[in-house]
């Protein structure tokens, strides 16, 4: 089975959690989205992406809307909890991009935020739906952290169940 393993990543969060699939996947091949082969040349694709927007981020996107008629594993990184609806909602977005692929599972996991653009939502008038509050405050602190080992070792772990529920 030829497998691809492809992540479009701005600050290195989802690229870690692109190397440690990569890891556990026999044989498989790991590329920038930049760099990657065409997909529809492999047997199993995963794709990662950063959350851009509530959504998948350009980049993966474009390479998402090029996938047809294969099996994709969606993974991402993401500001917010893993557990939120906007996670999930995040996730189905990027799945809505390859309507006439199977997507055998999906991982997401939270990654630090760009301080730049910390520094940019603190300073937003109150108002703004971006602008700082406590809850807001606590989750981009919690986010730093991550992808921490746990996050890298769950991402190892699922790589494993899709390779092998594809095999058997
Ligand atoms: C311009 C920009 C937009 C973002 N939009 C969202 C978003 O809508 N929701 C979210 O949870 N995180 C958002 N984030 C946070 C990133 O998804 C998160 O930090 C991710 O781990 C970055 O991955 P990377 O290091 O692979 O680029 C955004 C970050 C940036 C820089």
């Amino acid at each position: 089975m030829k497998i691809l393993v492809t992540y479009s990543s701005k600050t290195g969060n989802t690229g870690k959690v692109a190397e440690a699939i990569h890891q556990v996947l026999p044989g498989a091949v790991l590329f920038p989205v930049e760099q990657a082969p065409n997909a529809n040349d492999y047997d199993l694709i995963f794709v990662g992406f950063w959350v851009d927007k509530g959504t998948a981020d350009a980049k993966a996107a474009e390479y998402l809307r090029r996938i047809s008629g294969k099996p994709v594993a969606l993974f991402a990184t993401l500001g917010a909890y893993p557990d939120s609806d906007h996670a999930r909602e995040s996730l189905d977005k990027a799945a809505e991009m390859v309507p006439d692929c199977f997507v055998v599972d999906r991982f997401i996991c939270q990654g630090a935020i760009d301080p730049k653009l910390i520094a940019w939502m603190s300073q937003l008038p109150p108002e703004h739906p971006h602008a700082p509050d406590e809850a807001r405050g606590k989750r981009w602190k919690d986010a730093e952290r991550h992808p921490d080992d746990t996050d890298l070792h769950n991402a190892r772990s699922w790589a494993a169940r899709v390779y092998y529920g594809k095999k058997s």
